[in-house]
């Protein structure tokens, strides 16, 4: 096997500049810091992720600011004066409580309740739209807080066993496998009900994987490269509540929502129980006298203004793009496969009214598709055409300022890795060759690949 991983590299090295005849797998080293196009900040602070893109009008600027008061703003049950709506069930009060500095989520310390993570549930089946099947009484999210009063819908707890293994060098490793458990259901919890755990991923540059033309989506799933070498993914077609049709998934964590607007207007809904003109209906039963009430507990204006705000979040500069640790580290993500699923280099098409996302050139490393990623990190819980075995390819844009914005290193849809040689590690089904080659790796290439991630 070995050898294998050093003739693939050498050929890598022997080609030279006449690789890249097939962009997606073979990208010459990107020195273009601009991972963002226009959108592009250049701030490396805890800051990096809270930035509009430069390129942003004034009317748009202000759009953006309105937008980001009610982002952070932390709503409270009605009736009150300011921010009401909040509930009756929840699982956070503001937007900002799980994307902290718009940036990622983590999975509690020992001893802490979930606070930036949240657990999906369906029943096995579908809803008349092909969506996960809801579970009565719990619908398809786990609110576990509540308002004065009212007990949370369960509680979950997580703990850790230790799993381990070797590099090809001998140098040993150990992943934490997450185990969970949900005790006290406010009432009967089916049995068989299916559970996805979830991190909240950052929330910038959404604006531009929203402007990517749904073609480019589509032809990156039959990229022959990503097919001959058997990674190829496949879109995830949802149910778009806004445009009332089927439309090709972006966001979330396997690609089950279609569009900002349809995001921005569930995670009001479902994380905190703020009811929208799109989602009119409370997440919990209509015994409880505050469900009865369907007017809408935000305006449409500021749902357009929190959508705005998150279309408009720029992407951070790269850093260290000409270091020569850097650029192998680049030339060794593209060798060993990581590109086929994390594509380096998209272009946006035309956004009616958000010019700023329209025509740029991006570094988003994804390709937006879904992957099988084997039994160890499936959730067992298909979401539309998602299987339980498959998530969206997460862009890695950014990816180095984690530790600067959140103060953690914890990666992948339930934060299990707590660093990114342990979310690389974690790859199996279509990522296992990629994650193969990575441990056949000599630990200087291991960490020049690591050094590339953490300038992105
Ligand atoms: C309880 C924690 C929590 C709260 C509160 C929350 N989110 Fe999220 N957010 C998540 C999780 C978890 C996901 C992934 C959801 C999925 O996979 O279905 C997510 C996904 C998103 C995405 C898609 C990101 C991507 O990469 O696809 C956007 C945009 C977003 N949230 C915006 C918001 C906004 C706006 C609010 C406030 C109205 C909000 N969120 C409140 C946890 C939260
Ligand atoms: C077959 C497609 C595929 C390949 C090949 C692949 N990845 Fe991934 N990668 C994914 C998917 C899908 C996830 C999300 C898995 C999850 O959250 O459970 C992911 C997650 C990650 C994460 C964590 C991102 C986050 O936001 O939590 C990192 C880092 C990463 N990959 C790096 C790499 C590197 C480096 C390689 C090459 C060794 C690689 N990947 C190869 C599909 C792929």
């Amino acid at each position: 096997m070995r050898r294998i991983a050093v003739t693939a590299l050498a050929l890598l090295a022997a080609c030279g500049g006449d690789v890249p005849s097939r962009p997606p797998s073979s990208p010459p080293p990107t020195t273009d810091a601009r991972s963002g196009g226009g959108m592009t900040v250049d701030d490396a602070t805890s800051k990096a992720f809270s930035r509009p893109g430069p390129n942003l009008s004034a009317e748009r600027l202000a759009l953006h600011t309105a937008g980001d008061a009610v982002f952070e703003a932390t709503f409270v049950p009605a009736p009150a004066e300011v921010n009401p709506g909040l509930g009756p069930r929840f699982d956070n009060v503001s937007c900002a409580g799980c994307h902290t500095g718009d940036g990622r989520g983590r999975p509690p310390a020992a001893g802490e309740a979930f606070n930036s993570m949240l657990f999906r549930v369906s029943l096995p089946g579908s809803d008349a739209h092909g969506g996960p099947m809801p579970v009565p009484g719990f619908g398809t999210q786990l609110a576990l807080r509540a308002s004065v009063g009212l007990t949370p819908m369960a509680v979950v707890t997580v703990t850790y066993t230790d799993s381990s293994g070797t590099f090809a060098d001998g140098e040993p490793y150990t992943l934490r496998v997450p185990h969970y458990a949900i005790t006290d259901p406010y009432r009967e919890l089916p049995a068989g009900v299916l559970v996805s755990p979830r991190v909240a991923p950052p929330n910038f540059g959404l604006g531009l994987l929203e402007a990517v033309p749904d073609a480019t989506i589509t032809a990156l799933a039959s990229d022959p490269d990503a097919v001959d070498a058997g990674v190829a993914g496949h879109p995830n077609y949802v149910w778009d509540a806004a445009g009332q049709h089927v439309a090709l998934g972006r966001f979330g964590l396997k690609a089950n929502t279609a569009t900002l607007l349809d995001q921005t207007a569930a995670a009001f809904n479902a994380d905190m129980g703020i009811t929208t003109s799109l989602f009119p209906t409370e997440p919990c039963d209509d015994d409880i006298p505050a469900c009865a009430d369907h007017a809408p507990d935000l305006s449409d204006d500021l749902l357009h203004a929190v959508t705005e705000y998150v279309r408009t979040l720029g992407v951070p500069a790269r850093r260290k793009v000409d270091d020569a640790t850097v650029q192998h580290g680049e030339q060794l993500f593209a060798g060993i496969g990581c590109a086929r699923c994390h594509v380096p280099t998209l272009q946006t098409g035309v956004v009616a009214g958000a010019p700023e996302v329209s025509n740029q050139r991006i570094h988003p490393y994804t390709d937006l598709l879904l992957h099988d990623m084997g039994p160890g990190l499936a959730d067992g819980r298909p979401d539309y055409l998602a299987t339980g075995r498959e998530w969206r390819t997460p862009p890695l844009w950014g990816i180095g300022l984690t530790a600067i914005v959140n103060g953690h290193t914890n990666f992948l849809h339930d934060g299990r890795a707590r660093n990114l040689t342990e979310a690389i590690l974690w790859h199996g089904g279509q990522g296992a060759a990629a994650a193969d080659a990575f441990r056949r790796l000599s630990k200087s290439d291991r960490q020049a690949l690591i050094a590339f991630l953490n300038s992105l």
